[in-house]
């Protein structure tokens, strides 16, 4: 059985857009994953086609950067605007995910998914984890180190603020969201 996999997600300058192309193509190294990509920018239009990909989907996986220590205004407005699908419990039960990425190091990145998480939470959706120990954190640790910024309720990333997304989030940081990719992916045929 197919299952479907949407990546939703906002990149302001592109360096968010790098991470969410890496969890899309993790998810889909998955055999039997079919995986699509949908800006927030293409859903600002209630009418949109756009918005039945996420509709069809058995699991969406949301990313944006960390603006202001939370999720970006356009993530808000996205998440605002999926209220009508809310009323009708459209997406209960779907599995959801989340990454962000962020300039610093810690930059509260925390508090970016906890308001995705709850957001899936708000949708009935099932909270799909990283399920990666965390690297970087012992004396043979590195920066190459997959999850080196020890997350886990979703991927987290860092890209230098003088650097851009040609360079930056390092490989780690891609590594790392294209392994989440590929756990929502194979979630998501368990739960198809
Ligand atoms: C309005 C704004 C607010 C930001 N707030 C934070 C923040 O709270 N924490 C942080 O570490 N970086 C913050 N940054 C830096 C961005 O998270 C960082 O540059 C990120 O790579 C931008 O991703 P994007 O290119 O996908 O927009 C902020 C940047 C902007 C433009």
């Amino acid at each position: 059985m197919t299952a479907k996999v949407c990546v939703v997600y906002h990149s302001g300058y592109g360096h968010t857009a790098k991470q969410a192309e890496a969890v899309a193509d993790g998810a889909g190294q998955v055999d039997g994953a079919a995986v699509t990509s949908v800006s927030v920018s293409d859903l600002e239009d209630a009418e949109s086609d756009a918005w039945s990909q996420l509709d069809e989907a058995d699991a969406l996986i949301f990313g944006c950067p960390t603006y202001m220590g939370s999720v970006s205004a356009e993530m808000k407005k996205f998440m605002e605007a999926s209220s009508g699908r809310w009323m009708e419990h459209k997406w209960a039960d779907k599995l959801a995910a989340g990454f962000t990425n962020s300039g610093s190091q810690n930059g509260d990145k925390q508090n970016t998914l906890v308001s995705i998480a709850t957001f899936a939470a708000q949708h009935g959706m099932v909270w799909i984890n990283l399920n990666l120990m965390p690297g970087n954190n012992n004396s043979n640790g590195s920066v190459d180190d997959l999850n080196r910024l020890g997350s886990f309720m979703g991927a987290m990333a860092q890209s230098n603020i003088d650097e851009g997304p040609d360079v930056v989030p390092p490989a780690a940081d891609l590594e790392t969201a294209r392994k989440l990719g590929e756990r929502v992916a194979l979630c998501a045929k368990r739960w198809a």
